[in-house]
């Protein structure tokens, strides 16, 4: 099978922004307690954090963490997690039914933050709570000293500032299952209250409306139009979330899901176009994907587990070589919508639908779609450059014309480098690639990592990494005046990241 990308430095639709290799930390299962708080483990630093686990959090460098929630958030008292931990109450936590001890709250999380090399996204509960609470936590963050909330702070050991630029105004309040869920209109009229005043409290923040839960959801596109209706002045982005999931077994179906996820996002755009319109306004309101992934395969599992226990193993996804095509699918597809995603985050971090699993009291380990975000976090960053790709399409049950070469370009003109990310969907065919490139002047080929394997249904264990990434030689340019091609072979089924530098 052939295919063919054609790119010049001036095919730029934007530069990416780098929170679009965010994560997402949540009060859920094992992603906090014998997640990234486990005292006693071997590696926990003096605060209880595992430092295995910071050490796979930096290599995937990401810039933000959206905490504390999730379905979580829209039943939690921000005031449970702060103060002396021996006098924190340990509560019935009604989203994912489980015991919340509360041992970490805000200023915890803000510590690790700091260890991990990351900034947090702080999601407020505007399900049973509402705006009071929302601009007591600004207060209680980012106010200096000389208020009650900030002097609370204080008190508690945290003289100086957190000043949490990112706030997401509740979590997923069009779906029924939420604590307190919310029409379109009440929830627009009480994120609007909430967006005004904790922006009164600190007018440097940065706010994220609650969009739909997923494009399915009956209420889809008019929840968006008649919340930003209510907010558009007072917001910055929408959410989108998306969970993908291959239930039927049919990859190929499976690995066309990414087109949903693009259709989703012009469709969001359009939406935030249209109240830009409506309201004559020259702002624009950018996209906040702040929960996407890979989850149907612990879904049986779950079922099972007891109520009412303290960090059961929920959610925990063990991940498989075609998840990891399709989180490298989903990557590629943020990438090509650069110009309107600014925020992005991989739902969850770790154990919870995570990249990185945990033993209690053992390893840490690398799932295998842990690879493809490490690499577009450590590669794509720069100028997103779009041209034209000349491939063969397939059919599936859901989605026409899915093409077999899914890909996307980034210049990093500080570095001066291309990076070609490439997806070849064909289960068993290898996809020669032909690579036209204009005007960046003589090239070589730095690398060609490729992930592969003949077994789709592979995984990693804590003792085996049966899937991760290598590199190939065989991937030739050759040079003519100001134009460079690019040769290189894609086995089936494969992730591949092409790294090209000055000759
Ligand atoms: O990430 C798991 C859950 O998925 C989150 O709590 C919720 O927001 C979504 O439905």
């Amino acid at each position: 099978m052939k295919a063919k990308i054609t790119l010049h430095r001036e095919f730029s639709i934007g530069e990416v922004d780098k929170r679009l290799y965010g994560s997402f930390v949540e009060h859920l299962g094992r992603c906090v307690y014998n997640g990234i708080y486990e005292p006693g483990h071997p590696q926990a630093d003096e605060k209880g954090f595992r430092k295995d686990v910071i050490k796979l959090v930096n290599e995937l460098n990401v810039p933000i963490v959206r905490y504390p929630g999730g379905n979580f958030v829209s039943g939690y008292d921000w005031e449970d997690g702060v103060g002396p931990v021996d006098k924190r109450p340990v509560r019935q936590e009604l989203a994912w039914r489980t015991l919340e001890s509360n041992k970490v709250g805000l200023n915890e999380f803000m510590d690790w933050c700091k260890r991990a090399k990351t900034d947090p996204m702080y999601a407020i509960n505007l399900g049973s709570k509402g705006p009071d609470a929302a601009r007591n936590i600004v207060e209680y963050s980012n106010f200096p000293k000389g208020t009650y909330w900030s002097d609370l702070r204080r008190s508690h050991g945290v003289a100086d500032p957190h000043n949490i630029k990112l706030w997401c105004l509740g979590n997923e309040m069009d779906g029924p299952w939420q604590i307190c869920h919310r029409s379109a209109e009440e929830y627009g009229k009480v994120a609007l209250e909430a967006a005004k005043i904790m922006k009164w409290a600190d007018p440097d923040i940065e706010l994220v409306a609650c969009g739909s839960s997923n494009a399915r959801m009956p209420t889809f596109g008019s929840w968006e139009a008649e919340v930003l209706d209510h907010t558009y002045n007072h917001v910055d982005y929408i959410s989108l979330h998306i969970y993908f999931a291959n239930r039927e077994d049919d990859t190929p179906n499976f690995l066309g899901r990414s087109l949903e996820m693009d259709s989703f996002i012009k469709t969001v755009a359009g939406i935030c176009d249209y109240i830009k319109a409506k309201k004559r306004s020259k702002k624009q309101i950018n996209l906040s994907f702040d929960e996407w992934n890979v989850w149907f395969h612990s879904n049986q599992q779950d079922r099972k587990i007891e109520s009412w226990q303290e960090a059961p193993p929920l959610l925990e996804d063990v991940y498989t070589m075609e998840d990891a095509l399709v989180v490298g699918c989903a990557l590629i597809t943020l990438l090509k919508n650069a110009d309107r995603v600014k925020i992005a985050c991989l739902a969850q971090l770790v154990n919870v639908i995570a990249p990185i699993m945990t033993e209690n009291g053992g390893p840490a380990w690398r799932q295998t779609i842990y690879f493809p975000f490490m690499h577009a976090s450590a590669f794509g960053r720069g100028t997103v450059l779009l041209g034209p790709v000349v491939s063969e399409k397939y059919d599936s049950k859901e989605y026409n014309d899915i093409p077999w070469l899914e890909t996307v370009s980034v210049f990093n003109e500080e570095k001066n480098e291309i990076v070609i990310f490439a997806v070849n969907r064909s289960l068993d065919q290898k996809l020669n690639l032909e690579t036209d490139l204009y005007d960046f002047g003589k090239l070589k080929v730095i690398e060609h990592i490729t992930m592969h394997n003949s077994d789709l249904k592979a995984v990693n264990t804590s003792k085996e990494e049966r899937v991760k990434p290598e590199n190939v030689s065989g991937s030739k340019v050759e040079n003519t005046g100001s134009s460079t091609k690019l040769e290189a072979l894609l086995p089936p089924a494969s992730w591949n990241v092409i790294r090209l530098g000055k000759e």
